[in-house]
């Protein structure tokens, strides 16, 4: 496939790297696009593979040299819960990762950057609902410190160096495909794996902690949309706010109830709880919609009924 695009994924084995480099992949060309983690990928894969940790500024630049690569997708990140229990890990590996491949663009080694932040970028001091792109922003977790330093990194890169740096502030991304790690918005996507397995699940967020959400075909959608953007269409270099679905613990488990009626679920409330209680519930996102067009496609009962039928298809397909 003829592309003018060298891709580079780094953190491809995660959860939304795993899906995202697929899709990049039937979009330029499999000669096009590069994976790269820590660790070797499970399961057997398609295209080209590289170990690397983004902390490794040596072993990046020869990667970046070999495949002369043109657009990085950062997606190597400690989240919310992880990142409490690491500290300095977690600081590290967000920021000095970020500064690693901004850098590689200064030097004119790459020429655009896909980096997410987060909802949790917002904390206590937020308004709970319909939260706009410039309200306050004074976050409690070392994961959403990390991430707010790192969009004012990304737009004093833009400003300074005209670096094309592009970020959006994901919200809890639930697919079928992936499993999520270290998050507090994971237990969405656990959910559905337990219903189909055990028709049980004991949830670590109590039972009406509304949070902002997005399914995973939504969230790919949006980043390759924004990456794909011509450049005057991206205003804010920060971080876009970004919206599609809120719902509580208690609404998803409903939801599933309409296709697995015996489905049950304990709540049981850890210390993910509270991280979750300084997030907001839902966001606006008008700036994502007028400047580059973004516009999400699930709701609650198409998102629930995809993942259903995609996880029996799955699960039934291992019994044979
Ligand atoms: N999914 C993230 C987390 O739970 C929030 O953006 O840490």
């Amino acid at each position: 496939m003829l592309s003018h695009k060298k891709i580079l994924v780094i953190g491809s084995n995660g959860q939304i790297g795993t899906v995202l480099i697929k899709t990049l992949c039937e979009k330029y060309g499999y000669e096009n696009v590069i994976g790269s983690d820590l660790k070797h990928p499970d399961k057997q894969i398609k295209f080209i593979f590289e170990l690397c940790s983004v902390l490794d500024k040596d072993k990046l630049e020869q990667i970046i040299d070999k495949y002369k690569i043109t657009d990085v997708y950062l997606l190597a990140a400690y989240l919310s819960a992880k990142g409490e229990k690491n500290i300095n890990q977690a600081w590290d590996l967000n920021i000095n990762g970020l500064l690693n491949i901004l850098n590689f663009a200064k030097e004119e080694k790459i020429k655009k950057i896909f980096w997410p932040s987060s909802i949790a970028v917002f904390g206590p001091t937020t308004p709970k609902n319909d939260v706009k792109q410039y309200d306050k922003t004074e976050p409690v977790t070392i994961y959403g410190v990390s991430k707010l330093a790192g969009e004012a990194l990304c737009n004093y890169y833009y400003n300074k160096f005209d670096i094309d740096v592009r970020s959006i502030r994901y919200p809890g991304i639930i697919g079928w495909k992936s499993m999520p790690g270290g998050g507090t918005t994971d237990y969405a996507v656990d959910i559905f794996h337990e219903a189909i397995k055990k028709s049980k699940y004991s949830c670590f967020l109590s039972e009406n902690r509304i949070l902002p959400m997005m399914y995973m075909d939504d969230a790919i959608n949006a980043t390759i949309s924004i990456m794909d953007s011509p450049s005057e269409k991206i205003k804010i270099r920060t971080s876009y706010n970004l919206s599609s679905l809120s719902f509580s613990p208690k609404q998803i488990e409903s939801e599933i109830k309409k296709h697995i009626e015996n489905f049950e679920v304990k709540y049981e409330p850890d210390e993910r709880d509270n991280l979750a209680a300084g997030w907001p519930q839902s966001i606006n996102d008008d700036y994502a919609r007028k400047d580059w067009g973004w516009k999400p496609n699930y709701n609650l009962s198409h998102m629930v009924s995809d993942i259903i039928l995609n996880l029996n298809k799955k699960y039934s397909k291992k019994k044979v």
